[in-house]
């Protein structure tokens, strides 16, 4: 079975192939993205607006270049599965639409695809897969969960922020330093240089006991600071964005490793946007490896969203029998 995947949730176009089956992992034939960076970079942040259009632009020649480089036809394609949510309306209306277009022009199904399943699952493309079960690590710009996950579709959350996300502290906090948008993987960048002891900031939550996350105050400390700091935020910017940084992956990882000694399981799965962390892999990588627990991340480039992990999310999901693909082209999305 062939699946056309398409995300378009926020700023990435992206589109792949993936071929399933009744057994064994379903494997990707090839996939291709556009990001709009570069585009939003001049208005500090995403434009919903231009973010649809590029949408519009990208999409079908992405899908024309899977298609080329997996060797296969238009007409080969089964199932159509598009990102349903959450994200942008306009920008998941775009995916939506040109998938139940696609599909219906084929008189094939289409199946939409819950986003941060997406990412959960995207482990599963790489070399080395996760086996059942795993506690998870959901770290994007918009999410920040910790769960346990016994199979596909058996989803327990444990915890989550109860305000921003890690992603948001991350660019939030950058872009406070003047940083380009998204400011997570440039603050990482300039943290390479930065003393992480130098800044005092909070770890809110840390001790909370429970396994919830809240970043608001992180940032707000991060503000004080670089109004304190004035004129010499320039020469100390490094500093503050390495003790950034280790505030924000000091939480991640004492919670992440109290939901494994909570679960009892020896597997970790970390995903999403700022899974792309350096810093975070190292210090998860260094704790787990003391604990005897083995963490999986996806593959790099298929941390922050792209079309494969919607793909082979559909693709599993099928393969479990949760969800049938349908000939209703309703395109329904489901922003929140
Ligand atoms: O998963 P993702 O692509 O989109 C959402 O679903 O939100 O995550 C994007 C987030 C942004 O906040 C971005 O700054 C962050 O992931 N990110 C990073 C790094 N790479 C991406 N944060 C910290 N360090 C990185 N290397
Ligand atoms: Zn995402």
């Amino acid at each position: 079975m062939l699946l056309l995947g398409i995300e378009s949730s926020c700023d990435e176009t992206g589109v792949a192939l993936v071929e399933g089956g009744r057994d064994g992992l379903p494997r990707l034939a090839a996939h291709a993205l556009h990001s709009q960076i570069a585009m939003h970079q001049a208005y500090g942040g995403v434009v919903p607006e231009l973010a649809s259009r590029d949408h519009i632009r990208r999409v079908l020649p992405l899908a024309q270049s899977v298609l080329a480089e997996a060797g296969r036809d238009l007409g080969e394609v089964d199932v159509v599965a598009y990102t349903r949510g959450p994200g942008l309306a306009g920008a998941l209306l775009v995916g939506a639409g040109v998938a139940c277009a696609l599909a219906a022009a084929l008189g094939r199904p289409v199946m939409g695809v819950h986003h941060l399943e997406g990412h959960l699952l995207s482990p599963f493309l790489g070399a080395d897969p996760p086996e059942f079960p795993f506690v998870a690590l959901l770290v994007s710009g918009g999410h920040t969960q910790l769960m346990r996950v016994d199979g596909v579709g058996r989803y327990e959350l444990m915890g989550e922020t109860i305000d921003d996300a890690a992603g948001e502290a991350f660019d939030k906090s950058a872009k406070l330093m003047g940083l380009p948008y998204p400011g997570g993987p440039w603050l990482a960048k300039l943290a390479e240089a930065g003393d992480p002891a130098a800044f005092k900031l909070p770890r809110p939550l840390l001790h909370s006991g429970d396994l919830d996350f809240s970043f608001a105050g992180l940032k707000t400390a991060v503000l004080t600071q670089t109004r304190k700091l004035g004129a010499a935020l320039e020469a100390r910017k490094a500093d503050l964005a390495a003790s950034t940084q280790a505030a924000i992956v000091e939480v991640l990882l004492k919670k992440s490793l109290r939901a494994i000694e909570d679960s009892g399981l020896k597997r970790l799965v970390v995903a999403g946007g700022v899974g792309a962390n350096r810093e975070l892999r190292a210090q998860l990588d260094a704790a787990c490896a003391k604990r005897g627990v083995r963490v999986h991340y996806p593959e790099l480039h298929l941390c922050t969203d792209n079309g494969a992990m919607i793909a082979m999310a559909a693709a599993m999901r099928l393969q479990a029998g949760l969800q049938q693909p349908t000939g209703r082209y309703a395109f329904d999305v489901k922003p929140r």
